[in-house]
């Protein structure tokens, strides 16, 4: 697969997937959304200050994520250990990422970690150990799973709901969220209704990622997620409405091997049967125009 970098408006480069319809980042700046979404949301500057963090990336595309988090942790402690694990089903992603290109954005020492990634799978230094697992991510999670592995900081990126169903179901978080350890934070850029009502199924607390940008029109940039919510930016009443209508109805794909179709097909059918509001209605009563909609509103 060749793939042909598109610049987003930060100057950073992305993808575009003809399978699924979509870019691999928002078009706002693939790089700043591995800082402020991913990075900065699951604290790591402050977990730095501690001997080790331990990251799972799910959907590691082109790194970024990845990238962004190790800059961010060595940053503040070159000493603090990494131990990742990175969940993709298409090995020529990462390596159509290694050109001088997308690589040149990258400290020198983040663009060999990416560039040994794509080619082996497999990075270590002292102060890192990580696995590129290549194939479907609901099955190399539950080997990690299985494993015991805890992660301090989950970056959660599939693409969105619409597009890549399988990947934000209540049987798949349920079985990330057992690799999150009692006091990690699962991020995403969703939210979505569905998505959070999956993530509350799994039996995660959830919060809103607020818009760093005050000039925003956005009523959320994402969802954190923790076991306890204690500690996390609470939903605003608007946003918990919005759990409550159709667009509320969670994903579901029991046997983890659903395709994208069979499990719009189920969501699709509980809605019809469903007595709750519906999501346009929810709309109206918050005045939220439909320019305000997006890719990733909807359920
Ligand atoms: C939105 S992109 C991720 C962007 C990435 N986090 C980055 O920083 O470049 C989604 C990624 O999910 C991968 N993907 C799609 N289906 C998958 C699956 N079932 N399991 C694992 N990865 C999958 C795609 O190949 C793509 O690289």
């Amino acid at each position: 697969m060749t793939w042909i970098p598109q610049k987003t408006v930060d100057g950073s480069f992305t993808f575009f997937s003809e399978e699924f319809g979509e870019a691999f980042h928002s078009h706002q700046g693939a790089k700043s959304e591995a800082f402020e979404k991913f990075a900065q949301v699951t604290q790591l500057a402050d977990r730095a200050l501690g001997d080790r963090i331990r990251l799972l990336d799910v959907c590691y595309g082109l790194g970024y994520n990845s990238a962004a988090a190790i800059e961010t942790i060595w940053r503040v402690n070159p000493d603090c250990k990494v131990e990742l694990y990175a969940l993709e089903i298409d090995a020529s992603v990462p390596i159509g990422a290694i050109t001088p290109e997308l690589l040149t954005s990258w400290p020198p020492e983040i663009q060999t970690i990416l560039r040994e990634l794509a080619l082996t799978q497999t990075c270590h230094r002292p102060n890192l150990t990580a696995e590129l697992l290549i194939g479907d991510g609901r099955q190399t999670v539950q080997t990690l799973s299985a494993w015991g592995f805890q992660a301090d900081a989950i970056f959660f990126d599939p693409f969105s709901p619409r597009k890549c169903p399988q990947l934000w179901t209540v049987e798949f978080f349920k079985v990330v969220s057992a690799c999150l350890d009692p006091n990690g934070r699962l991020a995403t850029y969703s939210r979505s209704a569905a998505v959070r009502s999956a993530m509350m199924a799994a039996g995660l607390a959830i919060g809103s990622i607020t818009a760093s940008d005050s000039r925003s029109n956005q009523w959320s940039n994402g969802t954190v997620a923790a076991w306890s919510g204690d500690l996390l930016p609470g939903l605003s009443e608007m946003e918990q409405d919005h759990l409550e209508t159709r667009a509320g109805i969670a994903y579901q794909d029991p046997g983890l091997v659903g395709t994208a179709q069979e499990i719009l097909a189920l969501q699709n059918q509980e809605q019809e049967r469903s007595q709750r509001r519906s999501t346009s209605s929810w709309r109206r009563k918050w005045g939220l125009e439909s320019n305000q909609k997006s890719p990733i509103y909807e359920s």
